[in-house]
């Protein structure tokens, strides 16, 4: 079962990505929840996923985090189970972003699914990330209001940072198959109005804070020896105690020229941007394979599989996956990129780089799920 979407790529990015929010009505006509109630609550119980229930229960917001062991004291109304990344966890439900995967892909964070219940809902804030939120079963009422520095943001309980009250300028009900696509910053709030689903696509950019700090610890580790400032052609300034405004040029240049440093910057990048942003449903190697047992299982046909979700990119005729450089041709990265599966033929002449890849859990063999 796979719903299908009806976008305009071109004009939606022309009008709306980045930009401003939007309501894209029955974007996936014909709507089918790929996941029901009962199995999110499933997964919600489990330790490897992020989950939270939040309750607004006569006007007290509570938030509780997960693993789960019952959902029994909840009532039948306002509150709402919240789950993260089960992309990585339900093979049906990870269908639901094939249709995005039209968007740069080291953008793309996790698919967060959300039951709620009437009334329910996490009340009034604002995301640091992009995200499309597909309606499932039911129907919820969204309140967008327009970007805003100037908003006060509280907490209305330690978990939960709510924004204060804002002039809507979207105010709809969506039912199954609508999207609504919310950029960065704009704040919003959705109401369920009875037993809902909804499933939120989210991207996420990189912080310039988080893109220094992180490039800085790679430059540490990579380049140990320091690279010191030299000025041989100093002249004696009028004030030794001033700064001079070549010098603060210099210091610039100096920085400027590690991150320009073409073959340091993607190697950083693609390690940076390939790690797990949530836990992954890497299978452990009990025992790892050895090549000929490899090669047989290959050659009796068996599939590959990779794990879902996991951080796969290039940059330039490099492949990254899960924080780390892959060693094959760019070819194969290519199929490891976009292939769900790889065959014997796929990786032919590669094994022993691709048993590498095996036995560290990216990709296994149907039978070890
Ligand atoms: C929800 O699905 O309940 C919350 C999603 C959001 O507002 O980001
Ligand atoms: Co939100």
């Amino acid at each position: 079962m796979k719903n299908r979407l009806q976008i305009n790529w071109d004009h939606f990015l022309a009008n709306y990505w980045q930009k401003k929010p939007v309501i894209l009505r029955k974007a996936f006509p014909d709507f089918i929840d790929p996941i029901t109630p009962e199995e999110l609550a499933g997964l919600a119980m489990e330790e490897e996923l992020d989950s939270r229930i939040v309750t607004n229960k006569n006007g007290v917001w509570d938030a509780k985090f997960g693993p789960f062991t019952s959902y029994d004291k909840l009532g039948d109304s306002n509150w709402s189970l919240l789950v993260q990344a089960v992309d990585h966890w339900h093979q049906e439900a990870a269908t639901i972003v094939e249709p995005f995967k039209v968007i740069p892909q080291w953008q793309f964070e996790d698919l967060m699914i959300s039951y709620a219940t009437k009334g329910a809902g996490v009340g009034p804030h604002i995301d640091n990330y992009d995200v499309f939120i597909i309606q499932g079963q039911g129907k919820r009422r969204w309140r967008v209001g327009d970007r805003n520095e100037n908003y006060k943001q509280f907490n209305a309980h330690k978990a939960l940072l709510h924004v204060e009250d804002y002039e809507p300028i979207i105010d709809e009900v969506m039912t199954a198959g609508d999207i609504l696509y919310i950029p960065i910053g704009f704040p919003h709030n959705g109401e369920s109005l009875n037993e809902s689903l909804s499933y939120s696509v989210g991207f996420r950019t990189q912080t310039s804070q988080d893109l220094l700090s992180n490039f800085a610890d790679y430059v540490i580790d990579n380049l140990p020896r320091g690279i010191f400032y030299q000025d041989p052609d100093l002249k004696l300034p009028a004030d030794p105690y001033q700064l001079q405004q070549y010098e603060l040029t210099k210091l610039q240049d100096q920085m400027i020229a590690l991150i320009k440093d073409e073959t340091l910057f993607n190697d950083w990048f693609g390690k940076h941007i390939t790690q797990p942003m949530h836990e992954l449903n890497i299978v452990p190697i009990d025992l790892p394979y050895q090549l000929a047992e490899f090669i047989a299982r290959l050659q009796a046909g068996d599939l590959l599989y990779k794990v879902p979700s996991i951080r796969i990119l290039k940059v330039g005729n490099n492949g990254y996956i899960h924080g780390e450089k892959i060693n094959l041709p760019i070819d194969l990265i290519n199929k490891l990129c976009t292939q769900q599966t790889v065959n014997h033929q796929d990786i032919r002449d590669n094994e022993i780089a691709m048993l590498d890849l095996i036995n560290r859990g990216y990709w296994y063999f149907e039978d070890e799920d």
